[in-house]
């Protein structure tokens, strides 16, 4: 089984775990085959990704640090809060705290797993699956910096709305796919006080949850905006949302760049350590990203390929690997499993794109 986002979904591919809509109803059930009509239907809705059958990774072995379930109603909370504001509305702040509430509960429950976020987003979805990629991947952070469920929820809350300021401005600016002029710029650079100024008017936000959305552009070396404040000036909660919030940007397509892979975004922000972010938090962020997820294809530096069957909570890097195709490329009559951790001397060469695996394979 794979998780594979909608756009790279084919016909005759079998759905390996029932897909619901955020209401809970069943929109496609575990074993039917795809079809066009099916594949855009779940563009429609707004659905990022499904898991697939595939003959190399077990069904039961992929597991989520947050369910398909939650994911989806956080995205649908978000989308509907800033549409409401949009409107001049006040925020569902009641729905905001049981969302968060539940992320934490299933983020501690999974706390030893490793997120397996591939490439697992719609792009009009952008700002609403980012603000929830977002607010799970600061919410691991904290777990990891031992926070206290006090702690968690303030900064899941506030990373959840980190870019609420967002929906002030022009959406012809914030949609633009060429480059922004000055104006437009600074203007875009005024949303972290939008946000800041929306949140402190909600009672039973914290006033330190509304301060993640007005620094979360800050920069450890004092290059950020919107005040250039530097190092531990910034609150600790804003520099991890920081890291998480550049993370997840790399790995969105975007009108001007195609996606980073996770490999080359975690290589990026751990460069990012020391100067624009803070190297406690990159640090403590890298330990839960699975650098190569399950259902990964990889080269090796022995010229075989395998698919990513487990991953190493200790080494995010080092996953468990079966190799199915002998240096020539050809199939293996018989498939073995090599647990990287183990393994010092084989590295990874390469990671395939999904042509190269249906090249390999016309499984996919
Ligand atoms: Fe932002």
């Amino acid at each position: 089984m794979r998780r594979i986002a909608i756009h790279n979904l084919a016909t005759n591919m079998i759905v390996a775990r029932t897909v619901y809509a955020s209401d809970g109803r069943i929109l496609l059930h575990e074993g039917i085959a795809l079809n066009k009509d099916y594949i855009k239907r779940l563009g429609d809705l707004g659905i990022i990704s499904i898991y697939i059958r595939d003959k190399f990774v077990e069904d039961d072995n992929i597991k989520d640090v947050v369910s398909e379930k939650i994911r989806v109603e956080t995205i649908q909370a978000i989308r509907d809060n800033f549409y409401e504001l949009e409107k001049g509305r006040r925020l569902n702040t009641k729905r905001i705290h049981t969302l968060v509430n539940n992320l934490i509960d299933e983020l501690l429950i999974n706390s030893n797993l490793l997120v397996n976020l591939a490439d697992i987003r719609s792009f009009d979805d952008y700002t609403f699956a980012h603000s929830v990629n977002v607010a799970i991947l600061s919410i691991m952070t904290g777990i990891t910096m031992q926070y206290n469920e006090l702690q968690l929820k303030e900064l899941g809350i506030g990373a959840l709305l980190h870019d609420l300021g967002k929906t002030k401005i022009d959406v012809n600016i914030l949609n633009k796919p060429d480059d922004l002029n000055k104006e437009e710029f600074e203007e875009i650079k005024r949303h972290p006080q939008y946000g800041f100024d929306m949140l402190r008017k909600h009672d039973d936000i914290s006033l330190l949850s509304a301060h993640i959305a007005f620094q979360h552009h800050e920069r450890w070396d004092g290059h950020g905006y919107p005040r250039q404040l530097s190092g531990e000036k910034i609150l600790e909660y804003a520099r991890i949302v920081a890291v998480a919030d550049v993370y997840d940007a790399l790995l969105a397509d975007r009108p001007y760049r195609p996606s980073y892979s996770i490999n080359q975004a975690s290589t990026i922000v751990k460069r990012m350590a020391g100067t624009f972010l803070d190297v406690n938090c990159v640090d403590a962020f890298l330990s839960n990203i699975a650098i190569f997820p399950i259902g990964s294809f990889l080269e090796l530096n022995t010229g075989e390929t395998g698919v990513v069957v487990d991953v190493n909570k200790e080494m995010p890097s080092r996953p468990i690997v079966k190799i199915i195709y002998g240096k020539d490329r050809h199939p293996l009559f018989k498939s073995h499993e090599i647990d990287l951790s183990k393994l010092s001397t084989i590295t990874v060469k390469k990671v395939l794109t999904g042509q190269e695996i249906s090249l390999l394979s016309n499984e996919f």
